[in-house]
């Protein structure tokens, strides 16, 4: 864990829970989880339902909120878009940033990433930045080289701090594959010196980094006691208010 920060517990919702489902999860999930001083929790529902979260949520400003994506211009004649301005106009406090699903489904590119991160940040928005290798990248030995484009193209944009990282490696997400802590550990070292060596010492000391892909009840309590993880961003396991509050819960050593 960074000196001093707080762990970030974050769930993705990726499109799953429209405003209705929304409203019955957090009276879900508030009657399970009670706020806790030692830890943070964010949740990413989609645009759509950021409303009815922050209705539903009111009573507890500990569950922060945030969007899933942003466009990577202001405004203009995008279509179906959002603006990094227009989600911390709606409540958001939080935006993710080059969700591998992104990169995947929409061609978001590093260079797309980098500025989507720094809209965010503009709009006075908290971004996570996603980033990982594949498992082809993986097998040919490229997850240093990955890893380091990644972080390079997003801090030539976005040169200061206030920026939150997501390691995710492509391969463990949504597949029930999980890094092994020493994976997690492993890559959140490299994520730490890349940082380093495009920005400075102090950003790499004071950066936040997440883990992500196939978090559960059963992994975090590991995966949190690697050395370097500051968090977990979870997908599929956040959806089930149960499971995303014994998450939430775990003890941290
Ligand atoms: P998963 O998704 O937990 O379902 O693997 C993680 C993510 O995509 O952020």
């Amino acid at each position: 864990m960074t000196d001093g920060a707080r762990p970030l517990f974050a769930a993705n919702w990726k499109m799953f829970k429209g405003p209705r489902e929304t409203v019955a999860f957090v009276d879900e999930f508030a009657a399970r989880y009670a706020a806790r001083t030692d830890r943070r929790v964010a949740f990413f529902p989609p645009a759509i339902s950021l409303e009815a979260f922050i209705r539903a949520a009111i009573g507890r400003p500990d569950l922060e909120v945030g969007v899933q994506d942003v466009h990577q211009e202001q405004d203009g004649a995008h279509t179906g878009a959002v603006s990094a301005r227009m989600a911390a106009e709606a409540g958001a406090i939080w935006a993710l940033a080059g969700h591998s699903e992104r990169r995947r489904e929409f061609g978001d590119d590093d260079a797309v990433v980098a500025a989507k991160t720094a809209r965010i940040l503009e709009a006075g928005l908290k971004p996570i930045v996603c980033i990982g290798e594949t498992l082809v990248e993986r097998e040919a030995g490229q997850l240093r080289n990955v890893l380091d484009r990644q972080i390079r193209e997003v801090l030539l944009d976005v040169p200061g701090g206030g920026l939150t990282w997501a390691y995710e490696p492509v391969w463990a997400i949504g597949t029930g594959r999980t890094a092994s802590p020493a994976d997690a550990e492993e890559a959140h070292a490299l994520v730490r010196r890349a940082i380093a060596a495009h920005g400075n010492d102090d950003l790499a000391r004071s950066a936040v980094i997440l883990y992500g892909g196939s978090v559960k009840p059963g992994n975090i309590e590991e995966l949190m006691a690697a050395p370097g993880v500051d968090g977990v961003l979870v997908g599929g396991a956040s959806l089930d208010p149960e499971s995303f509050a014994a998450i939430c819960e775990v003890e941290l050593t």
